[in-house]
């Protein structure tokens, strides 16, 4: 039962709530009790009061040997509806007149014990020192719920004979009592309708979330285009299905991506077995061939064997790359001589296609890289370069510090990228014109070499950008943060 999020708030929220209506329940009936008991110690002195003027105008009436004993005993009548017991002491704690032995005052004083007397508590009553002015009072037990008792001296002159006023806390317990009889009623009561009102409550406000969940359930694992439903988009709930469905966005457009690298990888792939396949079918279909034709035949498949190891091992860098998972071992190295020794093994194929190569370098510029994915970048902007530069054309490498930024420009003068397709040549397999490389009889051409090297910048906390592209070539520029404190310009 307590699996549900909403019974788990109702039981919680009850349980909160019953332990605040329990600990007001017993402040209230505290407060009520202190209160109670000190109306009945003001009262108790205030009977006093009342007595003692009573007792006086006695006294001054009767001034015989038994004087103290019949005023008392005349107060004790006059007072006799009041619903306490008068008690008079000597200085001994003898008692010389308790209004129990007047018949006509003991009315309802049934409820008053007569071994009450006896008691230690009234032994302090009726010889513990008084304070000076006032009198003492004490808890007396005796009877159905005990005594509050209240003792003074008689007259300021006779300190000794003490006035002892008894109140019974049978109608105070009493009080209480139908204080707790409410309690034990009205708690579990209120926390009954709490307690439904709670779960009326939990169940309305997550109902929203047990109807996403069913929507979310009943979403296709292949298809991500269906989408929650918000209701309010500002409150918790629509935010949650907001997030949601930007997860879902974004998984679908991944799951997308995915799909369609797969898809590309594998007709690139395609392409080069299906030369080795037709090329070794050709050349086998007649028994005897010239060694000439089985030398061509070899080099073709030596060239597509070639271009599929190059196009294999770019998908297995772009997919590590994709996963985090590249390890980059970082060192440090100087790009001038990286960018020189590049240069010189890329010299030999710019020759063989009739293509000037010279390059700018400013010496002595140290960074932190990873010199193999640092030198592949290169050679990837350098092979474009060269391929797409006509026989005859110039490519110019530069490498400087501009700023804080190392910056390798690699400058051709080929036919440049049309503008429209510019903003997706870095773009996986992406090829501004796939028949024209392919008619070139080029080794590499798969469309993955610009976004290899841009995760390459990237990674290394720089960019990758094509700077320039128009019909006098184009230009590629990637930036690299450099050291701080190393000398800039030339
Ligand atoms: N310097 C350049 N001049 C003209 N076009 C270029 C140049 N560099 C890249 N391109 C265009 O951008 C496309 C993508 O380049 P990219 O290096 O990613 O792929 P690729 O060279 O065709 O194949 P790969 O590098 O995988 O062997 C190229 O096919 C080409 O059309
Ligand atoms: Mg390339």
């Amino acid at each position: 039962m307590l699996d549900s999020v909403r019974s788990r708030m109702t039981v919680w929220y009850s349980a909160l709530f019953g332990l605040f209506l329990i600990l007001l329940a017993g402040l209230t009936y505290f407060l009520y009790w202190r209160n109670s008991l000190e109306r009945t110690d003001s009262n108790l002195s205030e009977q006093s009061e009342t007595f003692i003027a009573t007792f006086n105008a006695e006294l001054k009436d009767d001034k015989g040997p038994d004087g103290i004993k019949n005023a008392a005993r005349e107060a004790m009548l006059e007072h006799r509806f009041r619903d306490v017991v008068y008690v008079i002491v000597d200085g001994g704690g003898k008692i010389l007149l308790s209004s129990l032995d007047l018949p006509a005052v003991r009315g309802g004083a049934e409820k008053f014990a007569p071994d009450m007397f006896d008691s230690a508590a009234f032994q302090r009553l009726a010889q513990s020192p008084l304070k000076t002015a006032g009198g003492v009072y004490q808890d007396v037990p005796g009877g159905r719920n005990g005594f509050r008792g209240y003792a003074r001296p008689l007259s300021q002159d006779d300190r000794a004979t003490r006035l002892i006023v008894l109140q019974s806390l049978h109608p105070q317990h009493e009080m209480m009592e139908d204080i707790r009889n409410i309690f034990f009623w009205i708690i579990p009561i209120a926390l009954l309708l709490a307690s439904a009102g709670g779960y009326f409550l939990a169940r309305k406000s997550l109902a929203p979330v047990a109807d996403m969940a069913r929507q979310a359930r009943g979403m296709g694992a292949a298809r991500f285009s269906d989408r929650l439903k918000v209701s309010n988009p500002r409150d918790e709930l629509g935010t949650l299905a907001l997030s949601f469905n930007e997860l879902l966005d974004r998984l679908e457009k991944s799951f997308e991506q995915q799909r369609r690298f797969v898809a590309d990888a594998s007709h690139e792939l395609r392409t080069p077995v299906a030369i080795l396949q037709g090329e070794t079918e050709v050349t086998l279909s007649r028994p005897a061939r010239s060694a000439e034709e089985y030398r061509e035949t070899l080099s073709i498949l030596r060239d597509e064997s070639q271009r599929l190891a190059h196009i294999i091992e770019d998908l297995f860098t772009l997919t590590r790359a994709d996963a985090g998972q590249y390890p980059l071992q970082i060192r440090e190295l100087y790009l001038d001589e990286l960018t020189a020794d590049v240069l010189r093994r890329t010299r030999s194929l710019a020759i063989s296609k009739g293509i000037s190569l010279s390059s700018t370098i400013q010496p002595e510029l140290p960074v932190q890289a990873d010199e193999d994915l640092l030198r592949r970048m290169l050679l990837n902007l350098l092979d474009n370069a060269i391929k797409y530069t006509p026989a005859g054309g110039k490519v110019l490498v530069e490498c400087c510090r501009e700023a804080n930024d190392y910056v390798l420009r690699v400058i051709d003068t080929g036919a440049g990228i049309p503008a429209e397709l510019q903003s997706r040549i870095f773009e996986r397999f992406f090829r501004a014109d796939k028949a024209r490389s392919r008619s070139e009889g080029d080794t590499g051409g798969a469309g993955l070499g610009l976004s290899i090297a841009r995760w390459i910048a990237e990674a290394h906390h720089g960019r990758l950008e094509l700077t320039r592209s128009d019909a006098s070539g184009s230009t590629f520029t990637a930036y690299l943060p450099a050291p701080a404190g190393s000398p800039s310009g030339h």
